[in-house]
């Protein structure tokens, strides 16, 4: 799953993304898809945090969902523009170009889900403590954060290997795009610091990859 550094080079050409990610990832990403989307319910309001061509918006539309996708970047939306408009999603989703530090403008307790895939580990940490904190903001008491993403191996030989295929990886995607990813550092303890409660943790064999699930509490 280090290999997801090499998705920065796909982004920069939106209408293959999402061909090049199915080749890159063996199909793995669409079922771990289908599985971080399985709480969403009908009539529910979600966001999805850097949705790029729309994989999650789509999944958590097709469940009955009105969902909100943002984006900074314009080609990944227009490819999750169209790609809603030929599943005949439209009026259940809003896509807007609009980056991390704008969530501020969205108003508290409004979602009952917030979700992101692969888009924590292109934020910086302090961007990422900023979203996971408005994340808190705006779902409801009892909302669900739901999260796809590349993160730091904690064990040692893990995180020994994880560099090992990564840098080349990283050198490549630094040539061509002149951007890089992240992988997450310390992902569970940012998102209870946030104030969040985290409900399960799935990481890959590796350790370089996990599906975290975490509620905000109810009020008190
Ligand atoms: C690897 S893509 C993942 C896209 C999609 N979530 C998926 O899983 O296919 C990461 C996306 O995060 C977006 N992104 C990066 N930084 C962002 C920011 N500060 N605010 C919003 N989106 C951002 C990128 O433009 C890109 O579309």
């Amino acid at each position: 799953m280090s290999t997801y550094v090499l998705m920065k080079i796909l982004e920069s050409t939106a209408s293959r993304y999402d061909r090049g990610l199915r080749l890159l990832t063996l199909g793995r990403l669409d079922r771990i898809y289908e599985h971080l989307t399985s709480p969403i319910k009908r009539g529910q309001k979600v966001l999805d945090i850097g949705c790029g061509t729309g994989s999650l918006t789509l999944r958590a539309a097709a469940k009955g969902a009105t969902v909100k996708g943002i984006d900074v970047n314009p080609e990944m939306l227009s490819v999750a523009r169209r790609r809603a408009e030929a599943a005949r999603f439209s009026p259940e989703i809003e896509f807007a170009e609009m980056g991390v530090a704008e969530l501020g403008s969205e108003p508290p307790e409004s979602y009952d889900v917030v979700m992101s895939g692969l888009c924590f580990s292109e934020l910086t940490a302090d961007e990422l403590a900023y979203t996971l904190k408005e994340i808190n903001r705006i779902l409801k008491p009892g909302g669900w954060l739901l999260v796809a993403d590349e993160v730091r191996p904690q064990n040692p030989l893990k995180w020994l290997a994880h560099g090992l295929i990564r840098i080349p990886l990283v050198v490549i995607t630094y040539i061509i795009t002149q951007t890089t990813t992240h992988a997450v550092k310390d992902l569970p303890e940012k998102v209870r610091e946030a104030g969040l409660i985290i409900k399960s943790l799935k990481p890959n064999k590796l350790g370089d990859f996990v599906e975290l699930v975490a509620r905000k509490p109810e009020r008190q």
